[in-house]
């Protein structure tokens, strides 16, 4: 059977069959997907067969494998996802180790304060403060829907009681307050490029987490300046970058006033992220 959903869903122009026909049966008989391969997987009945075909077919149609698990894993964390959230990029998780290296022994036990500009799932926050027992954070996004989802996962991990969720446009419904860690994924995929997005992305993923203008930098031009007004003094912030925006980001942090910007890259040798310090 796994070999013919690989089939089906590569004919749909699905990379990685044999994987995703693994992960649509162990969802459809409520299993891990290592079961499948050790052979302790419960049986297919009636009921599994239907869920099965549900399934296939909403793959088919090129919504993501994420969405029809509702899950996806992210710093070794399981993040509840649905259609109102981005579903959390392996890649970003450069940012969580950027953010962790920068701690300093002179900050180590210091309760930080975090913040996390366009929160989604809140992979980024949660990530930091599962690895930071003292700290507290606050996630900002302006959906509401995004907010419900990302609050869900605060008390699924446990970290509802050190983080709090903000609907706003960015940082301006925030009181004066200043932050320790800043990090922020902000939409930064321009208009032309969506285009040229694959169906998963473009046809389901949240148009709000995605696109910033016609040029992709809309996000930056409010995150940045909202950063150098927000960090307190010795703190750091990370941003995601990707290398289309590299110039056009390190060019408005420079606007902003930051004159000595960090590029840190991904496993692929990518520049993922920008590192401002104070
Ligand atoms: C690229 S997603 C990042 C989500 C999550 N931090 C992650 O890394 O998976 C960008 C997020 O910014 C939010 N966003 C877009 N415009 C915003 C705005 N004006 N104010 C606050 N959040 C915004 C979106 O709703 C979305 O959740």
């Amino acid at each position: 059977m796994q070999r013919q959903i690989a089939r089906r869903l590569a004919a749909a122009g699905i990379a990685e069959g044999m994987l995703e026909a693994r992960l649509l049966i162990a969802e459809a008989v409520g299993c891990d997907a290592l079961d499948l391969i050790t052979g302790r997987a419960g049986v297919i009945d009636d009921a599994a067969a239907r869920r099965l075909a549900e399934l296939l077919a909403r793959r088919l149609s090129r919504e993501p494998i994420a969405y029809l698990r509702g899950e996806r894993e992210f710093w070794s964390l399981p993040f509840m996802v649905t259609p109102d959230t981005l579903i959390p990029r392996a890649d970003s998780e450069t940012l969580v180790a950027a953010a962790l290296a920068e701690r300093t022994a002179a900050m180590a036990g210091r309760p930080l304060r975090v913040l996390d500009l366009g929160t989604g799932s809140g992979c980024l926050l949660l990530a930091l403060l599962s690895e930071w027992p003292a700290a507290a954070g606050i996630g900002v996004d302006i959906s509401e829907a995004a907010l419900r989802v990302a609050r869900a996962n605060a008390r699924r991990l446990g970290l509802d009681g050190r983080a709090a969720f903000v609907c706003s446009d960015w940082d301006s419904a925030l009181a004066d307050t200043r932050f320790d860690v800043i990090v922020s994924n902000p939409p930064y995929i321009s208009e032309g490029e969506m285009l040229t997005l694959a169906p998963e992305v473009v046809n389901y993923e949240p148009r709000v987490a995605l696109t910033a203008g016609m040029d992709g930098l809309a996000g930056y031009r409010r995150v940045l300046p909202a950063i150098g007004q927000r960090l307190a003094a010795g703190g750091w912030a990370v941003i995601e970058i990707t290398a289309t925006r590299l110039a056009g980001a390190i060019g408005l942090a420079a606007s902003a006033g930051w004159d000595d910007v960090a590029v840190k890259h991904d496993l692929c040798g990518q520049p993922r992220c920008l590192l401002l310090a104070r």
